[in-house]
């Protein structure tokens, strides 16, 4: 089976539109049904939500309360709006990839397993780690199947340059989790 892989030149938010037209095209391939995007503000989640058949599931995936301090969540209302219109879910919840591990690091030093998960997952970019990350999120609040392929949808700190399709699974369960494809990933 030969499948196209889209590296983008450089990581970041300019790839946002081009991203969103590639998991369009995967999805529409292979029918898959489910997708879960990281959006911090909800602004890349209501790009891709627009161009996205409405009877696919969208899961916009954002910070955990807190994690720019005090007790925001970071959504922006505006875009909370047009996500809840289009019938997106919105998620917020502990990072699955981080976790109370990032609370151990941060106040004893070193770093924790799942953070090393982390790091190698970053090998790939920052979004695929991202990707399988709030798959994790979405299947545990149960928003996503764990027995189909999901699309998945990350970043670079703003914005959407990665997209992988995976099997997800529930955190208890994390190494049965599968990536099977990449759709598109940066290359720098
Ligand atoms: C749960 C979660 C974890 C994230 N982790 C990272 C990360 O480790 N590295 C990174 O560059 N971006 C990370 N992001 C940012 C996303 O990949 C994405 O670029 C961003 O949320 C897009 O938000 P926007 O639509 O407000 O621009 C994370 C976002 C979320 C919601």
């Amino acid at each position: 089976m030969e499948k196209t892989i889209h590296y983008f030149k450089n990581p970041g938010e300019e790839n946002t539109d081009k991203l969103i037209e590639l998991v369009k095209i995967r999805r529409q391939e292979l029918g898959i049904n489910n997708i879960v995007v990281a959006s911090a503000s909800g602004s890349s989640g209501v790009k891709l939500a627009k161009s996205i058949d409405p009877d696919v599931n969208i899961v916009n995936v954002t910070h955990h309360a807190g994690f720019k301090g005090g007790d925001l969540i970071e959504i922006e209302s505006k875009h909370k709006t047009e996500l809840d219109k289009m019938g997106v879910n919105i998620y917020a919840g502990s990072h699955s990839l981080s976790g109370v591990g990032r609370g151990i690091s941060n106040k004893f030093g070193g770093i924790t397993p799942v953070e090393i998960i982390a790091a190698t997952l970053r090998l790939f970019s920052q979004g695929v780690k991202v990707g399988v990350e709030i798959s994790i999120m979405a299947a545990d609040a149960g928003l996503i199947p764990t027995d189909i392929e999901v699309i998945a949808v990350g970043g670079t700190g703003k914005g959407l340059d990665s997209a992988i399709i995976l099997k997800p699974v529930h955190m208890s369960n994390f190494f049965d989790l599968k990536i099977n494809e990449i759709i598109a990933m940066p290359r720098h």
